[in-house]
This record gives C-alpha cells, structure tokens and sequence, in this order.
C-alpha cells in the first residue's frame, strides 16, 4: 500500500465519519420530533437514514477498494520515461553513427557527409522500391536518424561501425539475407520489402533530440 493510497484512504474515511455523524445527529433531533408528530412517518424516517447510511458505507467501501486498482492502470514513472529518449548528438562527429536504445529497438543516428547527403538526393526516387525522398526522412541534412531493424525479418543491419561493410549503396547491409540500404536507409537491393523505419523524434536543441 502506498503512502499516497493510504492519505487518501485516510482522508475519505474522515469525512465519511463526519458525514455519518452529522447525519446521526440530524436524524436524532429529526426522530424525537417524529414520535412527538405521528408513528407512522417515525418508520419511514427510519428506513431513509438506513438506506442512505448503507449506501454512503457501500460508496467509501467501494472507492477504497477499486482505488488501487485504478492506480495500478496508470504507466509507472519508469514505463514513461522509456517512452522516449534523449540523445547527445554532440559527441557524433562528421561520417560517424551512434547507436541508441529506444523501446527495445536500436536506433541508428548517422552524421552524414556532404558526400553521403548528395548520394542521398541524386536517386530517382521513381525507381525505388519503397519510394520516398531523402528530404522526406530528415529533419536536418547533416542527422539521419533510423530504426536500425532490417524489414525483411529483423535482423540488425551492419554500417554503424567505421570497419562495418556498408553494402552497395554506403548505407546499411543485413548480412542475414543480403539486403541493401543506401544513405538515407532506403532499400535498395535485397528481400527487403520496404526502407528502414524513421522513429518520431525532435530536435530540442542544435546537439539534442528526443527519441519517442
Ligand atoms: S533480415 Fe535482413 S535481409 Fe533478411
């Protein structure tokens, strides 16, 4: 039990009591006058403070013990802040990648060079298999910022170490069954079916996005 739940625990069964004892004091007075005017609405006065006694008891019981649970379907601080990530971008020089956990899934952050963003631009898009614009999967030139989960079956792709094989096209290569990712994560040769996902994120500063 929490210490919040048993505050608040606390605090309702405090004026649960003052309630109750307002009301037994009211329909004390109210029932001497009652036997003093007639018998019959005396019976009556009777069962209301009962039935109304029984369903203020009914109410605090009911919200004591579904409290918890109520509690309990909200995430925890620890679930939220897995929710989303913040990244220093600042320690990433030009033509290196950074490797990042989001939800479980590795984020691939690329600085690309002037070389790999032009390679990025000069693709017909109509000739891609999944055909998007560079242009279309960033937010700044220069920071590529990509799930790193091949999408034929999930392997992790290599390129994100200086010594990795980058495949055809620079960008990305799944050893698992020879797919091709160029420099803005799209795919171009292989199983794959479609370009490495772009996570939601945003820059919070020049050196810093969140993730999620
Ligand atoms: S999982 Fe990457 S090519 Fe099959």
């Amino acid at each position: 039990m929490t210490a919040t739940y048993s505050y608040l625990l606390f605090i309702l069964l405090g004026i649960f009591l003052f309630c109750y004892l307002v009301a037994t004091r009211s329909w004390i007075k109210a029932d001497e006058k009652n036997k003093q005017l007639s018998p019959e609405k005396d019976k009556h006065s009777r069962r209301d403070f009962l039935y109304l006694s029984s369903i203020s008891i009914g109410s605090v019981g009911t919200a004591a013990f579904i409290w918890p649970f109520l509690k309990s379907m909200n995430p925890a601080e620890d679930t939220l802040a897995l929710g989303s990530t913040e990244v220093d971008l600042s320690d990433i020089s030009v033509g290196q990648s950074k490797t990042v956990k989001w939800r479980g899934k590795p984020i691939f952050i690329r600085r690309r060079t002037q070389e790999e963003i032009s390679e990025a631009n000069s693709v017909d898009v109509a000739v891609l298999r999944d055909p998007v614009n560079d242009k279309d999967r960033i937010q700044k030139e220069e920071w590529l910022v990509l799930e790193g989960i091949c999408t034929h079956l999930g392997c992790v792709p290599l390129g994100q170490k200086m010594t990795d094989t980058k495949g055809e096209y620079n960008g990305w290569f799944c050893p698992c069954h020879g797919s091709h990712y160029d420099t803005s994560g799209r795919i171009r040769k292989g199983p794959a079916p479609d370009n490495l996902a772009v996570p939601p994120y945003q820059f919070i500063s020049d050196t810093i996005i969140k993730i999620g």
